[in-house]
Parts: C-alpha cells; structure tokens; sequence
C-alpha cells in the first residue's frame, strides 16, 4: 500500500517536472520570438531618411564679366532602408549671402535598398551679379526631395530628406576650396 502510494506520488512528480520543462521551453521560445521580432521591427521595417548631398565638384568656367559660374557636380542619394526608396523631382538652389543665385533640377529616380545612388555629372550654371568678383567666398546650396521608402518591398513609407551643403570658392584660382554637407 505504502509502496504504491509512493510510485504513483514520484510518477505525478514526474509528469509535474515535465510540464514544467515544457513550460520553461514555451517561454523561453516566446521570448525569442518577441526578441527577433523587436530587432526585426526596429531595424528591418524603420524607415531610416535617406541622405541626399552633392561631392566632387568640378568648376568649368568662371566669368566675373559675366557674372557666371558654371560647374559639374555629383549628387549622392544614400538608402540604408532595406527597400528601394523612389524619389520625386527634386529641386536643388543656390545661395549666396541669401540671395539666389541659380538652381538645378535632379530628375525623379530610385536609390536601391542599401546602397547610394550617385548622379553624376550634374551641370550647373549660376548667373547672378549677387556672385563676388574677387576672392574666396561661400555658396550655399540647399535642397529637399521627396519619395517613397518601399520596404521589403511590401511596407511603402514617405520619406523626405533635405539637403544643406556649404560650397567655398577661390576666384583667382576658379577653385573649390571646400565642401561640406550636413
Ligand atoms: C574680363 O574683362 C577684362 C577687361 O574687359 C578682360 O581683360 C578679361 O579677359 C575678361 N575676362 C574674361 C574671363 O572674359
Ligand atoms: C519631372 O521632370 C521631368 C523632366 O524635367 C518632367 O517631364 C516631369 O513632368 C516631371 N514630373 C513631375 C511629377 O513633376
């Protein structure tokens, strides 16, 4: 009597443990999932704003008759979505001292996902009397585009991004002296 009691007592132990055993793997199982999809939401499905900023400028002529400038510039669109992002026709203005001194317009296009699309060779002619006729100066150039972040190619998010470069330029030496874009 004794001894049935106590192996009927050790088998509902065990089938106790058991469940228990179950249960802790259902959590911590539970637990992984709620983990990858966090990371998964904020990484994967974030729509990050792309960067849109101008390099390698390349000054052509530089005419203080004039009052012309012309040069060529790379525009840089960089997607770190994991998605295209489309973009819409942008306009990019030219500034010196605030005053407007010409623009370009970047025809609509679509940067791939994780990765930066580079628009080369981009022609620009400013043509203003604002433009000084002697040493070094500043030119501002500021831009905003517009578009669509497609992600996993499911999820479509607007996303605009701006861009704001100061340009500095020698005169004498028809130089670009420094470029920075924040
Ligand atoms: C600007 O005008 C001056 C005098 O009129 C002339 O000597 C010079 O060659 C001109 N410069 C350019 C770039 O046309
Ligand atoms: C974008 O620019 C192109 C060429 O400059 C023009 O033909 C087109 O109509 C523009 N699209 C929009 C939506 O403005």
């Amino acid at each position: 009597m004794g001894d049935y009691e106590s192996s009927t007592m050790s088998e509902k132990e065990l089938k106790r443990r058991k469940r228990i055993r179950l249960a802790i793997y259902i959590s911590i199982f539970v637990v992984f999932q709620i983990i990858v999809i966090a990371i998964f939401s904020v990484t994967v499905l974030k729509a990050k704003t792309p960067k849109f900023r101008l390099s390698e400028i390349e000054i052509q002529s530089l005419n203080t008759n004039t009052s012309s400038l012309a040069f060529t510039t790379k525009v840089k669109v960089k997607n770190s979505n994991f998605g295209a992002y489309k973009y819409d026709n942008s306009t990019i203005a030219f500034t010196y001292q605030g005053s407007f001194v010409g623009q370009v317009v970047i025809e609509k296009g679509k940067a791939g996902w994780l990765t930066t699309k580079n628009i080369e060779g981009v022609q620009v002619n400013l043509n203003s009397q604002a433009l000084p006729t002697a040493g070094d100066f500043t030119l501002n150039s500021n831009g905003k585009m517009t578009g669509k972040v497609d992600l996993i190619g499911m999820i479509k998010k607007k996303k605009s991004t701006e861009m704001d470069c100061t340009i500095g330029i020698n005169v004498e030496a028809r130089m670009v002296r420094s470029l920075e874009c924040k």
